[in-house]
């Protein structure tokens, strides 16, 4: 097993450093004169002319990555987007037609609830497709398309670069579908494909220049009882991610929230020393987004909340209310989220390793869950 990993500490820790590669190998050959062409989406333009509507499900992380693509799919698609867990999906009466496509994202491809959905959806008149990062698996077999995520194999019962895969893979569909629509224009498509092809690189900034100081975040951190995520936009899920990511291999009580929410009740949760990640909006792409989430970290900081944002490289506005910044590099709009959940892997793989815990194999949990 040790020389499997590589020399790293663990697999998560070979995965996260194998973020960018993720990345890349999955846009790799779905980029032709600056336009996305996805070879295995060839003869199904008609289908998606045809649809109406776009009903995203998975479980675990996988439906946090489909929280952020259903941001890509309305923005260049322009199709109107559900997300839905798996399992909650399955068992009610939902409203399904030969214009809905089903999009199910899942790492294994094998994870009994999502296979479930997928069966349903089918047999219900919706069409199918899959993204998954294990080729052959049950669920793409089961699928009208597939879209395969090249992560490689995960091995830690965490999932992180199959994460940043199944957002590549979301938006590259998103700008295919886009196209074929006709509703994404050329010029603005080939913005977002320089965009993509950027972001494996700055992925590898971040563990280059970020994850020692984050792991040395995590390390002060061990005792702590209660970690809260603030984000906003597509820094939502990216907060729910962070949450996840640290119950599941921490055992820390931890709660993301969508920052415009503090408001409505989480704010009562803020009390002196509590620490809070803020997932900060570009100030160049969103100057709007980025104000009111720099007024949140104000009202909780003024109630003690010890403050660690994730923000570009050059933002100052944040400086004066937070107690760390971990910067990332700057991305165009619907970019951040590839770049902002780096970080937050890192700490909870550094948390975990101050805990002295197994971050390979958290206690209770599997890797493909295949019971229902
Ligand atoms: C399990 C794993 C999670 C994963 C989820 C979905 O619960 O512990 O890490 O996100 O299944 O897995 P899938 O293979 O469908 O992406």
């Amino acid at each position: 097993a040790a020389a499997e990993k590589g020399g790293w500490s663990s697999f998560m820790a070979k995965e996260v450093s194998e973020e960018p590669d993720a990345v890349a190998n999955t846009v790799r050959g779905r980029i032709h004169d600056g336009a996305v062409v996805i070879p295995e989406l060839d003869g199904l333009d008609d289908l998606f002319r045809g649809i109406h509507r776009i009903l995203v499900i998975a479980c675990g992380t996988a439906a946090y990555a489909g929280q952020v693509g259903k941001y890509a799919l309305e923005q260049w698609a322009r199709v109107p987007v559900d997300v839905e867990l798996a399992h909650e999906f399955r068992y009610r009466d939902p409203v399904l037609d030969s214009g809905t496509l089903v999009v199910s994202i899942s790492q294994s491809g094998e994870t009994m609830d999502t296979l479930m959905a997928v069966k349903y959806a089918r047999e219900r008149g919706a069409k199918t497709l899959s993204i998954c990062n294990t080729q052959g698996a049950t669920i793409p077999r089961e699928s009208d398309a597939i879209v395969y995520t090249h992560a490689g194999p995960e091995v830690a019962v965490a999932s992180t670069k199959a994460f940043v895969a199944q957002i590549t893979a979301l938006y590259l569909l998103a700008l295919h579908v886009g196209r074929v629509r006709g509703v994404l224009s050329e010029g603005d498509s080939a913005q977002a494909v320089a965009e993509l092809e950027g972001v494996a690189d700055k992925i590898a900034w971040i563990l280059t220049h970020e994850q020692e100081r984050t792991t040395q975040l995590a390390r002060w951190m061990a005792d702590t009882r209660s970690v809260l995520f603030l984000g906003r936009h597509v820094g939502f899920p990216i907060a729910l991610e962070g949450a996840l990511k640290l119950k599941e291999i921490s055992y820390i009580h931890a709660e993301g929230f969508a920052a415009g929410e503090l408001k409505h009740g989480p704010i009562a949760l803020i009390e002196p020393g509590q620490p809070v990640f803020v997932i900060v909006p570009s100030p160049v792409f969103s100057p709007l987004l980025h104000d009111k989430v720099v007024s949140n970290i104000q009202e909780i900081r003024a109630r003690g909340a010890r403050v660690i944002v994730i923000a570009e490289e050059g933002d100052a506005a944040v400086l004066p209310f937070a107690d760390e910044v971990l910067r990332i590099p700057l991305a165009g709009p619907l970019f951040e989220p590839l770049l902002a959940v780096v970080p937050l892997h890192i700490f909870a793989m550094g948390l975990a390793e101050a805990k002295g815990l197994d971050v390979d194999q958290p206690r209770n949990l599997a890797k493909s869950v295949t019971v229902e």
